[in-house]
């Protein structure tokens, strides 16, 4: 077996999600059977000071000589990074993603991964310009569960699919928890509300079961009917979006076929952290594959075939192992021992594109993201939903 390349991580930005992220990342591929490819870490930047990345590249085990920048306009330029991965808020994505590519830099942009479709095409035509890798970073599509939940569909288990139901929510008590209204989840200059930051699960179960599914060519943007609540205390983010959707299909492969998304973050999908209850089911004639929560990290399956057959899975999250004394996790939440967080997959899948030189993701094209984004547009303008100027406009540079 050849030695693995190493492909060399910029990380921009340094709260939650890119300390999960990294912490994954820094993981020995080979405890997930990963041998072609490893990740390595050289530099990271925080908007706010140069000390603060230095502290972000201690806690993650970053090697000791990678760099910390105290500005993104620092990070980009330099020359050892293969590739970046944006983790501030989706407000910001546009921005720091343009500023990565402009700079000749490979970006792997956290979800949602712009505020609107506009901004997403941009991206997507400054990375083909410039013939760079571009991928958003909905790592849920790279889990061997997801990977086995398109093969059973595609292998016409349940025949052919005619309805998603996908639910992503979270009861978060949003009066008390984001009580001066300018945490993320429901700041208008964050791009705040259930949609952009949760329904987007939603959206992804639909779209990797009906639209991934299905031959490229064959793919179609399905019509949209939406329900959207604003949350009361900021007016402009939303606490509730419900989503109907139709997607029109070749008759030889099924026909039109319809999805519901929901999203909302003041009712739970799993109320008290309860998770008997899927939260996925993908519909056809033969029978069902279910999907327990959370939407973004799950790790249980169950299909239901007509004829009674019942077959259940669970799904590991591979890592150091038990007595490592590693820890990964997500807002305060400790995983398991060992037990990685689950987002090596979809670094592995950025890195791999990286050296074959491919310039998109393989589960996830950015067609795909466009289209999504797209629908995102939708859900807002039929719910009357539009963010601050600044962080809708294409303009680039403009400062956030
Ligand atoms: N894949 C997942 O499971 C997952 C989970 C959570 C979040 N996310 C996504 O990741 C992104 C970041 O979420 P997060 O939970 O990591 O947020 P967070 O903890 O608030 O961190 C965001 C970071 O962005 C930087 N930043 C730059 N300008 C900012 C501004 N004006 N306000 C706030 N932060 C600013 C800050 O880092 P510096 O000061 O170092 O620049 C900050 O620490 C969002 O797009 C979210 O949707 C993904």
């Amino acid at each position: 077996m050849s030695a693995p390349k190493v492909v060399r991580w910029g990380i921009l930005a340094t709260g939650g999600i890119a300390q999960t992220f990294t912490t994954d990342l820094l993981v020995d591929p080979a405890t997930r059977g990963v041998h072609h490819v490893k990740h390595t870490v050289v530099a990271a930047a925080s908007s706010s000071s140069a000390p603060r990345a230095q502290q972000f590249l201690k806690d993650v085990g970053a090697p000791a000589e990678a760099k910390a920048y105290g500005s993104y306009e620092e990070l980009v330029k330099d020359p050892n990074i293969d590739i970046i991965y944006v983790a501030t808020p989706h407000s910001h994505h546009y921005q720091n993603a343009m500023l990565c590519l402009e700079a000749g830099k490979n970006v792997l942009c956290e979800k949602a991964f712009t505020v609107n479709a506009a901004q997403a095409r941009a991206l997507v035509d400054k990375a083909r310009e410039k013939n760079l890798f571009l991928m958003e970073a909905v790592w849920t599509r790279y889990f061997p569960l997801s990977i086995y939940v398109r093969e059973q569909i595609k292998s016409g288990r349940i025949g052919p699919l005619h309805r998603v139901l996908a639910d992503n929510s979270m009861a978060l008590n949003p009066e008390e928890n984001f009580k001066d209204g300018k945490h993320r989840m429901v700041n208008p200059d964050l791009a705040g509300g259930a949609l952009l930051d949760l329904g987007i699960y939603s959206l992804t179960w639909v779209f990797q079961t009906l639209y991934h599914t299905q031959p490229e060519t064959a793919r179609q943007k399905p019509k949209v009917v939406a329900a959207l609540k604003s949350y009361g205390a900021t007016k402009a983010a939303d606490e509730t979006s419900t989503v109907v959707l139709s997607f029109p299909r070749p008759e030889e492969l099924g026909g039109e076929a319809h999805a519901v998304a929901t999203t909302s973050l003041r009712v739970a999908t799993a109320p008290g952290g309860n998770h008997d209850t899927a939260s996925i089911r993908i519909q056809g004639p033969k029978g069902e594959i279910q999907v327990f929560p959370p939407a973004f990290r799950p790790s249980r399956t169950r299909i239901i075939l007509a004829d009674g057959t019942v077959e259940e899975k669970n799904w590991e999250f591979p890592g150091p192992g038990k007595g490592s004394g590693w820890y990964n996790g997500f807002g305060g939440q400790k995983n398991a021992e060992g037990e990685g967080h689950g987002m090596f997959w979809e670094a592995d899948e950025a890195a791999t594109a990286f050296l074959e030189g491919r310039k998109e993701g393989k589960y996830e094209g950015l067609e795909e993201s466009v289209v999504i984004m797209e629908v995102m547009d939708e859900v807002r303008r039929q719910g009357g939903l539009q963010y601050p100027e600044k962080i809708e406009t294409t303009k680039f540079p403009t400062q956030l």
